[in-house]
């Protein structure tokens, strides 16, 4: 691996077995069904996609909430699905998540400045008076004050909780941070105070994101890549300006024209996606997109499109808009 590159995943699949009544036999339900991707030192991946395309399944793959069904998960030099004892105690402390409701993911009874020193309490021989320095310290860096040390998650704006979520989280020196929709359930003005925050802490660390939105107009302010999942599969995958400027899949394209951007210039056309997000126990056959997708003909009915490699893109698609 290049050595700026901390995670590659390869065809990383997650199924689980789902229940359907007394009378029915389980059904495997694909959540994610072959991934590959990489995660680079100071770089941001973001992945998109509707709800329920397998984004928070990838996240806990990768920061190995999770063991894969199938595939390779190397992060560092270290294979994760055959890591053992104190090597997957580190690899744990290199991937950190951030996620979307700080306050479910805080405990309520813990003073900020306990929940910031414990990470550090378990993994590390650091003294009780280290620790709390190094909590001022995270605290100062993600733009709060010396006082919040001694206050609890209520006192806090859904902003200010966010910043301690990603305090907690760089506390011990991760190299990877996996953000699910972490700006979602803030209101919008706040929405870009978080986001600089992140942006900045990135550069500071030289941080590996994954960031994952159902949000265009945010992965555009943030990505270097992205990654477009449609029911467990990526359909598009290239540079954030590839992906913006010429967008070739159609769900991508449906995407981008339901996503408000700030940019007079741009004519946009309008695709609109019909039908639902089909069951992921029971999808189309063929392309999985072809119920809805625009340019539909008989062969993505019968046949599912590699994700091919091309020119500085990858999509899985028959009929992809050329340029
Ligand atoms: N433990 C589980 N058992 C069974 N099915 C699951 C499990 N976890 C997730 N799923 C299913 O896997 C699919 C993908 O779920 P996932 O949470 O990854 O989607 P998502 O893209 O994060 O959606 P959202 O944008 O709503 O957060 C969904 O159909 C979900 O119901
Ligand atoms: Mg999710």
């Amino acid at each position: 691996m290049s050595s700026d590159i901390v995670l590659e995943a390869k065809d990383l699949k997650r199924h689980y077995q789902v229940d359907r009544g007394t009378f029915k036999k389980p059904a495997i339900l694909k959540a994610l069904d072959g991934a590959s991707f990489t995660l680079t030192k100071g770089k941001t991946l973001a992945i998109v996609g509707e709800s329920g395309c397998g984004k928070s399944t990838l996240a806990r793959l990768v920061t190995m909430i999770e063991q894969p069904t199938a595939g390779g998960l190397r992060i560092g030099e270290v294979n994760v699905t055959s890591a053992e004892g104190v090597e997957t105690k580190d690899l744990h402390k290199m991937v950190q998540i951030v996620f979307q409701d700080p306050y479910g993911s805080l405990n309520p009874r813990q003073k900020i400045g306990h929940t910031l020193g414990e990470p550090l309490l378990v993994n590390t021989s650091l003294s009780k008076s280290e620790r709390r320095k190094a909590a001022l310290k995270m605290i100062s860096l993600v733009g709060l004050r010396p006082e919040h040390y001694e206050r609890y998650p209520h006192m806090f704006s859904g902003g200010q909780r966010q910043r301690i979520a990603v305090a907690r989280a760089l506390m011990l020196n991760p190299q990877i941070l996996v953000l699910d929709e972490p700006v979602s359930a803030l209101d919008v003005s706040i929405q870009a105070q978080i986001l600089n925050l992140i942006a900045t802490l990135q550069q500071q660390f030289n941080l590996a994101y994954m960031f994952i939105s159902h949000d265009l107009s945010v992965v555009k302010h943030i990505a270097d890549d992205v990654m477009v999942m449609y029911l467990g599969k990526p359909v598009e995958s290239s540079s954030r300006e590839e992906l913006f400027s010429r967008p070739r899949h159609p769900y991508t394209r449906a995407l981008l024209s339901a996503t408000p951007m700030a940019d007079p210039f741009r004519t946009k056309e309008r695709i609109v996606l019909h039908g639902e997000l089909p069951s992921p126990i029971a999808p189309p056959s063929g392309c999985t997109f072809h119920p809805r997708c625009p340019s539909m003909t008989d062969e993505c009915r019968k046949k599912a499109p590699e994700l091919k490699a091309l020119d500085g893109y990858q999509v899985a698609c028959f009929h992809p808009k050329e340029y």
